[in-house]
Parts: C-alpha cells; structure tokens; sequence
C-alpha cells in the first residue's frame, strides 16, 4: 500500500470538568502521507498538533474521523507506529544497548538477529562506542538518538515524532536535524514529524501541513521540492528554493499567532 498514513474528517474535543465547556483542539482533519514520504506538521503552540500525534498513536481514542496505518483503522498503540516524543523516554538502569534493543526483546527477536540490529542502528545514529553507557552519562542530544534509534530498530510503519528536538541546545538542534535527513535516507522510513519551528519543518519536510490556531485545522500544504542529499544547513541557507518555501510556510505561521501570545 502506498499510502501508509491516512488521516480523515479527524475531530476532537476535550471536556472540561471545571467549566462544562469543551475544548475544541482539532477541527475536521484530512491529510495522506504517502511511503517513505516526510510530512511536517507546523503550526502554533497550543493548536493542537500533540493532539493529533496522540490520536494517531493510539494513545488518545478518537470518536470523529479516522486514522489508518496500512490500511488498518487505529484503535490502540501497535508495533506499526514509532513514538518519539520531546522528553527521550529512554529506560535509565539500561545502557545504550540494552535501550535501543528493548523493543526487540519484547518481541523475543533471538540475540543474534537482536544484537546485529541493535548495532546497525547504533551506528546509523553515530551512537558508536557509546554502546555500554548508561543514559546518565549521555547529553540530551545523545539521549534523543537512543530514542530514536530505539523506535527505528523495532521498523514500525510509520514514523510519529512530537518535537523531538525541541529541549536540546540550537547548535545540537541543527546536528540532529541533519542526522534526521541523513536517517531518513537511509531508511527511506515514511515519517510524520510535529514541530513548532518553521525553519526545522522547511529544513525536513518533503510536504509541510500548516496548522491554524485552535481548533487545529489543515491550513495550507506546502512542498518543499528539495532533494534529501542536498538538504544540509550550509547549503539551504543560501538556495532560493528552501528559503521561499521557509518564508511562505512563516507567513502562514505568523498570521495564526495571536498578538498577545508574543
Ligand atoms: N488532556 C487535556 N485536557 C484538556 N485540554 C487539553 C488536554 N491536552 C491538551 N489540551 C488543550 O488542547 C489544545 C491543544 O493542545 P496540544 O495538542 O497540546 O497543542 P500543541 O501540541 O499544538 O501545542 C490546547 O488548548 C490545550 O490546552
Ligand atoms: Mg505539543
């Protein structure tokens, strides 16, 4: 199937105990990612785009709309989607290793086959050598290539990241936004990725959807027609193609936000 996520009519509502009044966080929601696609979700703080990765990952149960992986309508989390969420949910008494393979010894993926995956995904996110160390020892940059390294070792179908690098350092930040492209590369994993940041979506989005305010509606699509292998931060910041697609996506950003959120 080439449409691996597919995401339609989505609503949702949160009741609100206090009040009585419910909050409307998405607002009839329609997008496909196609394989081995990259979408980028951009919009505002508080529009909703956690929301939706809840949703999509089963997390939070959806009554309007639907979402399917594969083909497969979502009822719950499964091994057909990869969670990477901001705060790396990484196991602190298990070392490198140990965390990147966990999902793997769930599945009860003999040693041999575990360890030789494990290592292929140490490596693929420059993890080596850093094998045996416990999370403690490790930078938050460091810490987020576990969790990422963790998610793609287990080969969901699709991809779900929710501002994974948004609590590391601006210079860490552009490392693993790069490391990101490389990944997606080599893996040619169909990827949905929620960020604030509209230079981050441009940098790595193959499509960015561009959300309103709250209730979060698609807004507008923007495709950033820019090939993988040229995307580093060195050569976009000058080429025109990135910086009109980054400049139009901010546009549209920039009129959901608020006068007294800034
Ligand atoms: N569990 C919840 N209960 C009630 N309201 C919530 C809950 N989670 C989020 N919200 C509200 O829903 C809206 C969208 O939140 P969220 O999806 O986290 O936005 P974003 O990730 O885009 O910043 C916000 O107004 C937020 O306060
Ligand atoms: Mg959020």
């Amino acid at each position: 199937m080439r449409e691996k996520l597919v995401v339609e009519g989505l609503s949702h509502h949160y009741p609100d105990e206090y009040t009585g009044m419910d909050i409307h966080a998405l607002d009839n929601v329609s997008f496909k990612v196609q394989e081995g696609e990259f979408a980028a979700v951009v919009g505002p703080s508080g529009c909703g785009k956690s929301t939706l990765l809840n949703i999509l990952a089963g997390l939070l149960p959806h009554k309007v709309g639907s979402v399917r992986v594969d083909g497969s309508e979502v009822k719950g989390p499964g091994p057909d989607r990869g969670v990477v969420f901001q705060e790396h949910a990484i196991l602190p008494w298990r070392t490198v290793s140990r965390n990147i393979g966990h999902g793997l010894e769930i599945q009860r993926v003999p040693a041999g086959e575990r360890n030789r995956r494990v290592q292929e995904f140490v490596d693929l996110v420059g993890l080596t050598g850093f094998e045996g160390r416990y999370p403690h020892e490790l930078s938050g940059g460091m810490k987020q290539r576990v969790a990422l390294a963790r998610t793609l070792c287990a080969n969901p179908v699709v991809m779900l990241m929710d501002e994974p690098f948004a609590a590391v350092d601006a210079q860490t930040r552009i490392t693993l936004q790069e490391e990101l492209n490389r990944i997606a590369i080599a893996t040619r994993k169909t990827i949905l990725f929620i960020t604030h940041n509209v230079d981050e979506a441009a940098f790595l989005g193959d499509r960015c959807f561009i959300f309103t305010r709250r209730p979060g509606k698609l807004k507008a699509t923007v495709r950033i027609n820019l090939p993988r292998e040229a995307r580093q931060w060195k050569n976009v910041v000058a080429d025109p193609t990135f910086t009109r697609a980054r400049d139009e996506i901010l546009a549209l950003v920039r009129e959901e936000v608020r006068d007294d959120d800034s």
